[in-house]
């Protein structure tokens, strides 16, 4: 391709969940020349388990923008991010925001790159849950309705888009960059990683992990999930990488005392948690991206949600929503355990998406 022009980019990234998906973005666009490409932290995690440590780990650029914005109600993070992420677009005037997921972070940078007139690309367009009280819908319905380009990973996400009203044009199935970062790193993933973490035998032990505020933030629920937690640690280890919140939550509910049987650790980094889960025998999460993992990894996962907005991770993947009661959880437990999990992966989960994505963004920018 001839480029006539200078392109500058600006990526976003806040929160752990997005380090991995931005990662190989950055790494396709790199060998495009006449594109400057910047990377804006917005800071909405910053211990250095959930953010830092990630940099290093993915070889990700140091950020050439720190925002620094931390903690607060979802309208205070949400504003802080806006007002520095402006600030940073007058200084650079990008021709592109890329933003990727789903969270404060995502939907405060397309707010502003919309309203400053500057083009848009949602990384993981089109998933929905279609469960307002998350907090998450609300970012991915309002980020989508203002990006130009619609990177989808899935071809529910383009249904979902289309019935919303995008053009096709808009919407491109580029695949999972997540996957893309995973395939690359699992050679790394060695059990051994996790022997100097916890006391666990290869294949034999279950990994939880917890940290949506509709379940670790309400006493019932979080105590009902540890029921059931403490019915799978009776029959198998159960190893729990604890989330700042949730460790928050568990102490205030005094809760922590129902976790005795139960291997806690703090988060843990990129490649020792893939190391943790690639060897698991099963999979409790109410996270996102692991269910996406769990899939590609071709483990059994429990979903702790009463939805999910990733329902290609069911359909042709390992996941099973349960929901929170402790009944369902331990019905899914066992049910999981007596059936074989199926080894599909989606399509186009194949480690290429951001290669496609690199090309959706370089067309746009030299249309
Ligand atoms: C955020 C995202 C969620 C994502 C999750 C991954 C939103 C609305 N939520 O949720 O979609 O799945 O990240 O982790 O954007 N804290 C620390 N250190 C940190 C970060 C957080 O101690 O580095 C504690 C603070 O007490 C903070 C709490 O965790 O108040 C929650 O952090 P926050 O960024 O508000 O949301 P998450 O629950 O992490």
């Amino acid at each position: 391709m001839t480029v006539t022009s200078v392109k500058t980019v600006l990526h976003v990234v806040g929160a752990r969940p997005n380090f991995m998906k931005i990662a190989p973005v950055m790494r396709a666009l790199e060998p495009v020349s006449g594109l400057r490409q910047l990377l804006v932290n917005t800071g909405q995690h910053y211990d250095d388990s959930m953010a830092g440590g990630f940099f290093r780990e993915l070889e990700l650029p140091r950020p050439d923008e720190d925002l620094g914005v931390g903690s607060g109600s979802h309208a205070v993070q949400t504003a802080k991010v806006m007002v520095a992420f402006e600030e940073i677009c007058l200084r650079h005037h990008p021709d592109l925001v890329v933003v990727v997921g789903d969270v404060n972070s995502t939907m405060a940078a397309s707010l502003v790159a919309a309203k400053m007139v500057i083009a848009l690309a949602h990384v993981e367009a089109g998933l929905r849950s279609f469960d307002r009280t998350m907090p998450e819908e609300i970012n991915r319905v309002v980020t989508d309705r203002l990006s130009d380009l619609l990177l989808t990973p899935s071809r529910d996400a383009n249904e979902n888009l289309r019935r919303e009203g995008a053009s096709d044009d808009r919407i491109h199935l580029v695949g999972n960059v997540m996957i893309d970062t995973l395939l690359r790193h699992l050679s790394l993933a060695d059990f051994g990683r996790i022997r100097s973490h916890v006391p666990v035998v290869d294949g034999s032990y279950a990994v939880l992990t917890l940290h949506r505020p509709s379940n670790v933030d309400q006493p019932e629920t979080l105590r009902g999930i540890l029921e059931a937690v403490r019915v799978v640690a009776s029959q198998m280890p159960v190893v729990f990488p604890v989330h700042p919140r949730t460790r928050n939550r568990l102490r205030e509910f005094e809760l922590d005392r129902e976790l005795a049987g139960v291997l806690l650790t703090d988060p843990m980094g990129y490649i020792d948690f893939l190391s943790l889960t690639s060897h698991a025998r099963l999979i409790l999460t109410d996270s996102g991206g692991l269910q996406e993992e769990s899939t590609a990894l071709g483990i059994p996962c429990l979903t702790l949600r009463e939805n999910t907005e990733r329902p290609v991770t069911v359909t042709d993947g390992t996941n099973r929503v349960v929901g929170t009661r402790t009944a369902d959880i331990v019905n899914g437990f066992t049910q999981a355990l007596t059936s074989h999990a199926p080894k599909r992966t989606p399509e186009l989960w194949d480690g290429h998406a951001a290669d496609r994505i690199g090309r959706v963004i370089t067309d746009f920018l030299w249309r």
